[in-house]
């Protein structure tokens, strides 16, 4: 079946079958390897990517569900060679650890961020709930959330 997405603003298209999923559509149709897969079980959240602006767990989608509709992954939030202020806050607020869960905590608190602009850490630690870490815990990573929130707050990007 031919999918046609937009993803980071450019329009990709490709003829797949309708069992592939959403992840591996981004991935190896695409070549957007940001995206990770951790668990394909819907479980870790790795996968993911914004729908349409929300963010959804993209080895939980079919591609073809994605037809005409607006992908944004990681490869996404850079701007003219500018890190997001989440990314530079995960760098600053040593969030990356691993790294391997970043691509999806970012995306999730990407789309979190715009609609929560003044949270609380609960609430942030609540909004990254789907997404698993499993180094040493979740402290680094809601502090570099929170670099971002103010960050924005005061204009950032
Ligand atoms: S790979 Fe999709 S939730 Fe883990
Ligand atoms: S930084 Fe290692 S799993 Fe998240």
């Amino acid at each position: 079946m031919l999918v046609k997405v937009q993803i980071n603003g450019e329009k990709h298209e490709a003829d797949v079958e309708p069992r592939l999923l959403l992840v591996h559509l981004i991935r190896d149709v695409f070549r957007l390897t940001g995206t990770h897969i951790g668990c394909d079980t819907t479980h870790c959240g790795a996968c993911t990517v914004l729908l349409d602006g929300r963010p959804v767990k993209s080895c939980t989608v079919f591609g073809i569900q994605a037809h005409n509709r607006e992908i944004m992954t990681v490869e996404g939030l850079e701007q003219d060679g500018k890190l997001h202020p989440l990314q530079e806050g995960f760098m600053e607020e040593h969030g990356l650890q691993c790294g391997y869960c970043t691509p999806g905590m970012l995306m999730t608190s990407y789309a979190f961020l715009r609609k929560h602009p003044r949270s609380t850490e609960d609430e942030i630690r609540q909004a990254i709930s789907g997404n698993l870490c499993r180094c040493t815990g979740y402290v680094n990573i809601v502090k570099a959330i929170q670099y971002a929130a103010a960050k924005l707050q005061n204009g950032g990007a």
